[in-house]
């Protein structure tokens, strides 16, 4: 089943790792001290979450940190992505610090370590302290930049003597497009404004908090912090110039948005054109501090869509998929019929990985990239105690090849985090979608499925001396 492509392709020093978060596996949601966070209470909003389902119990990796890790050992992992949840650490967002919650994290850094698995720790993947949402506005409040950067300060201080890779924050175009604008996860506003104000205040905590990392603990501690953006690709749908550019406008109000401003100061010229003052500025001293913020490039990538030059909207006023506010952009976005899609209705199109990475390589100066997710849901069955989850590894095969190609050809990738180790709350559409390489039953055991042993195998080949 392992392609001879996958044998050995990879740089020897290349990191494999696989990924989670804490709201989406930890469970425990009121245990220990903990603090309720922005999706406790989203997901009590009746037609928010399918299925009413919520985080409650999620796998319930909270007490079960021993199994997990030897789970990933057992899958040869050689990094551990995950993300600390503020509210555990900050029941109310700040203040006073809740030592369970830092025990909890401890405990689970030690066993990682013990287990020779690299953590890779996440500071911010959505769950804001509840409190925070009331007190300040969440991420529209002009202070929540001190109070993330009181926060990440607190966890450089009691984990970076073991945690030596930091993500300041998870993705702010989903934070910001379905937080602030479609209103699909918490805290659920719609508007075609907000967007672009969470937008500048998720950039300037990012940069508060690898500014206190760079003074503080850098030095002595020496690890590195970067941010991870999503990014779909769009590939113009003809050849036209018009939609040519549109496919590049597209892709610079998606990941340029946030990877301007620390790559080359601001915000791309385009948004400024379109969006005149509806897109905040930095200060001066802002965009000091915004500028260079990233020791490395974090990448999420899962699917890729068409994008042509709109003239005018669709009539129905839909635009199709993940488009962010389309009407800002001038982009119709579409799919192509013979692309195969995921169960999320994500096509499955390898190549606009490949072409992704050289497009981040060739606009940012070829940074040192990470894949901190890559992954796909189906619908997996469990069949006689097994998972045989075919299309997940033919998926993973084939965007691996891809990868493989873009790193040949110069584009510095140092490594890739599979989403996701274990099936898990998978935020508005709940249980049903599964991403994991470990199947999770209602009893929560975890069954590798398939793909976990043929990841596996893809580390040790590539691994071998
Ligand atoms: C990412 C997110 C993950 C996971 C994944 C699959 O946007 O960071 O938490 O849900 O998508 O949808």
């Amino acid at each position: 089943m392992l392609d001879p492509l996958l044998r050995k392709n990879f740089p020897s020093d290349f990191l494999w790792g696989g990924a989670t978060s804490s709201y989406q596996i930890e469970g425990a949601w009121m245990e220990d001290g903990k603090g309720p966070s922005i999706w406790d209470v989203f997901c009590m909003i009746p037609g928010k979450v399918a299925n009413y389902e919520n985080g409650n119990i999620a796998c319930d990796h909270y007490h079960r940190v021993k199994e997990d890790v030897s789970l990933m050992k057992s899958i040869g992992l050689q990094a551990y992505r995950f993300s600390i949840s503020w509210p555990r650490i900050f029941p109310s967002g700040r203040g006073s610090i809740n030592q369970k919650g830092i025990d909890f994290y401890n405990s689970l850094i030690d066993e990682l370590v013990n287990n020779d698995i690299i953590p890779w720790v996440t500071l911010y993947h959505w769950d804001l302290p509840a409190a925070l949402e009331f007190e300040i506005n969440g991420w529209l409040g002009e202070e929540i930049s001190d109070v993330f950067a009181e926060y990440a300060d607190a966890c450089f201080h009691h984990f970076g003597d073991r945690v030596k890779n930091w993500i300041t924050i998870n993705e702010a175009w989903v934070v910001a497009i379905l937080g602030y604008g479609h209103g699909v996860f918490a805290p659920g506003k719609k508007s075609n404004d907000l967007p672009y104000q969470a937008g500048h205040q998720l950039l300037k905590s990012h940069a508060r908090a690898v500014d206190v990392y760079r003074k503080k603990y850098q030095s002595h501690q020496k690890g590195q912090i970067g941010i991870t953006n999503n990014c779909d690709w769009r590939e113009p749908l003809t050849i036209s110039p018009e939609d040519q550019a549109a496919a590049q406008r597209a892709l610079e109000f998606f990941l340029a948005w946030f990877a301007d401003p620390i790559y080359k100061g601001d915000y791309p010229e385009v948004m400024r054109q379109n969006l005149g003052a509806r897109l905040p500025e930095f200060s001066p001293e802002e965009k000091k501090l915004i500028k260079g913020s990233s020791d490395f490039f974090g990448l999420n990538h899962y699917t890729s869509m068409l994008a042509s030059n709109a003239t005018e909207l669709p009539a129905d006023g839909s635009v199709y998929g993940n488009g962010g506010l389309s009407e800002d952009q001038h982009v119709n976005l579409s799919v192509s019929p013979d692309w195969n899609m995921t169960a999320m209705q994500w096509a499955i199109v390898p190549w606009g990985c490949k072409k992704l990475l050289q497009w981040i390589a060739d606009r940012y100066d070829n940074p040192p990239i990470y894949i901190t997710e890559n992954g796909c849901a189906f619908d997996d069955q469990l069949i006689d105690g097994q998972v045989n989850d075919i299309e997940r590894i033919l998926f993973f095969r084939e965007y691996l090849k891809e990868i493989s190609l873009a790193i040949h050809s110069g584009v510095n990738l140092k490594g890739y985090f599979i989403w996701s180790l274990m099936d898990n709350f998978e935020w508005a559409q709940g249980y049903g979608k599964k991403f994991g390489i470990t199947y999770v039953d209602n009893d929560l055991n975890r069954i590798p499925k398939a793909s976990a042993r043929w990841y596996k195998e893809v580390i040790t080949m590539n691994n071998e001396q």
